[in-house]
């Protein structure tokens, strides 16, 4: 392990008002955005989509990172320039996704658990020989009446965990994702309370593995009301749950939080996180920034619709939008700015 190299990316990830920018869909999940989009599920269309992604001009000036999908990883632009060294040049560093989607836990009904921890240092190593420089792993959590239990928090921290040793091992900065699933009725204390307890497994968890915190990301999700609950929660209330269970349960030695969106609309997301950096400009222990997929995303998918016209309009878009998402960083995004965006 090279501490000093894993601090120094973890740094670089979080530095400025940069962010990251999550293109790491398995195939079936990108898939299922394209045939929402009316996009044909072919690999060449993957390819092409991605290929729109990291030929966005300027996209260095607004992340410090993209993560990629072992499909992406191996791939290049029509001319064979390989995706990995278009994202270097433009000085955004390439991570991978390294967990293998999640499966029903076993006597654990409508629990998840995260598959991919046979055979993971092997893969990390090639990986690293690849340029990837940092890893994600996402356990996912469900709110119901019933879940989640302590069972299959427990058991999905340990691999997070477990992931997060191997990874620095190798020289791979971990992002740790413990989303807690926006599905579901339940309010936003109930968020609060779920959110806060899969922080806490999870940090004990990573001290027991001896992980070391300043070369780790966190990835969580914001705290919000589930998405079939109907009580409005404005974006103060919202942005004060999250940072009031990350200050209880993350420890101030944190490299950064980089949050997920979730199923949030690009616009609700840099509102929430534009709305914690003025309210706690300079009060944080960590940098806060985002690593969303589709609240940078979706706008430029939903605009290429798999046709080539199309692709300087969605790089158009895909820019702005993540340059919101600096915006937001430095506590000056307004929602008029959404206006021009449109
Ligand atoms: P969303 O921002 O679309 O939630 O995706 C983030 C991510 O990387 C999920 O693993």
């Amino acid at each position: 392990m090279r501490t000093e190299e894993l601090i120094a990316t973890a740094t670089a990830l979080m530095a400025g008002d940069k962010g990251l920018l999550a293109m790491d869909e398995s195939v079936g999940t990108c898939n299922k955005r394209f045939e929402e989009a009316g996009i044909p599920q072919t690999i060449e269309y993957r390819r092409a989509y991605r290929e729109l992604i990291v030929t966005t001009p300027n996209l260095g000036r607004c992340l410090s990172g993209a993560i990629l999908f072992d499909e992406t990883i191996y791939q290049a632009t029509k001319e064979g320039v390989l995706f990995i060294d278009i994202l270097k040049k433009a000085g955004i560093i390439p991570g991978i996704k390294v967990d293998e989607g999640t499966a029903d836990m076993a006597n654990f009904p409508g629990e998840k658990i995260t598959e991919g921890i046979d055979g993971l240092r092997q893969r990390l190593v090639k990986y690293y020989e690849l340029g990837a420089r940092f890893a994600k792993w996402r356990a996912v959590i469900t709110i119901s009446d019933d879940t989640p239990t302590k069972a299959n928090i427990e058991a999905n921290m340990h691999l997070l965990a477990r992931y997060a040793a191997l990874c620095q091992e190798n020289n791979l900065v971990p992002i740790v994702e413990p989303e807690v699933l926006m599905d579901g009725d339940h309010g936003l204390k109930k968020c609060a309370k779920v959110t806060g307890k899969v922080l806490a497994t999870l940090f004990k968890q990573l001290e027991k593995q001896r992980v070391n915190l300043q070369a780790t990301i966190l990835k969580p999700n914001m705290v919000l009301p589930g998405t079939r609950n109907s009580k409005p929660v404005s974006v103060q209330k919202a942005s004060k749950a999250t940072v009031e269970v990350l200050l209880k349960s993350v420890p101030a030695t944190l490299a950064g939080v980089a949050f997920l969106s979730g199923g949030q609309s690009p616009a609700e997301a840099s509102a929430h996180l534009n709305e914690m950096h003025v309210k706690y400009k300079g009060k944080l222990p960590w940098p806060l920034t985002f690593s969303f997929a589709r609240a940078i995303q979706q706008p430029a998918m939903d605009i290429w619709r798999g046709d080539d016209k199309n692709v300087k309009a969605a790089q158009k878009l895909l820019y702005k939008r993540a340059s919101l998402n600096n915006a937001a960083r430095r506590g000056e995004y307004k929602p008029e700015m959404e206006e021009k965006l449109a």
